[in-house]
């Protein structure tokens, strides 16, 4: 277990949100960012949609990156992630017992001008989402350049800048947030650990 893992896990514990700057290091982030190019070449990327079961629909003027889904890893950089973030969710169990039992992952491009209004990663259906993290993979972010992610926290407004190798987690439910637009392209890895969908008559 890397020890930063257990500082997350008291975090989410207590405010419900914790940074942890260097996660990745560089060389990390820069085989995460040739990987993010591979796939924009091979047209993965797909505009973003918001909501879910019929109302789920494209809104540019609530949400206007593009995402592309990271299931199975096309190298080792991705693979190493998904076995760290691995970790991470066993070691959010054994200390919070939060019973989570999947991984979602996707890279998100936020193309100059592009940004994500107030929400929840928890729609109000389902509780499938409980713990949110965003990986960010912008090398040489600077404060002029926008694109803050801007969290509700139970302290007040808190502004994280989207720099190379900063982690973001929180817990899906309880953090609203928003991504700022930005001025030049802002990329990053998202997902939320999940628990199972509890059947339909105890829900
Ligand atoms: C999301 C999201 C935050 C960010 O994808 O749901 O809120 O900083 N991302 O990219
Ligand atoms: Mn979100």
């Amino acid at each position: 277990m890397a020890a930063g893992d257990a500082a997350v896990a008291a975090a989410l514990a207590g405010p419900g949100w914790a940074v942890v700057p260097a996660y990745l290091p560089a060389l990390e982030v820069a085989a995460l960012v040739a990987a993010q190019q591979a796939r924009e070449l091979a047209g993965e990327f797909r505009p973003a949609a918001v909501g879910a079961g019929q109302s789920r629909a494209l809104r540019p003027e609530i949400r206007s990156d593009r995402i592309a889904w990271l299931q199975d890893a096309q190298c080792p950089a991705e693979a190493a992630l998904l076995a760290r973030l691995e970790a991470l969710r066993v070691t959010l169990n054994r200390r919070l017992l939060l019973g989570l039992d999947e991984l979602e992952c996707q890279y998100a491009v936020y193309d100059p001008g592009a940004g994500y209004a107030r929400h929840l990663d928890r729609s109000p259906r389902g509780a499938e989402r409980v713990v949110s993290w965003v990986l960010y993979l912008n090398v040489g972010w600077q404060p002029g350049d926008g694109g803050e992610l801007v969290l509700s926290t139970p302290a007040g407004e808190h502004r994280v800048e989207p720099r190379a190798g900063v982690l973001v987690t929180f817990l899906s439910a309880e953090l609203a947030h928003e991504v700022r637009p930005a001025a030049r392209p802002r990329l990053s890895l998202a997902g939320w650990f999940r628990r199972r969908p509890l059947p339909a008559t105890v829900r």
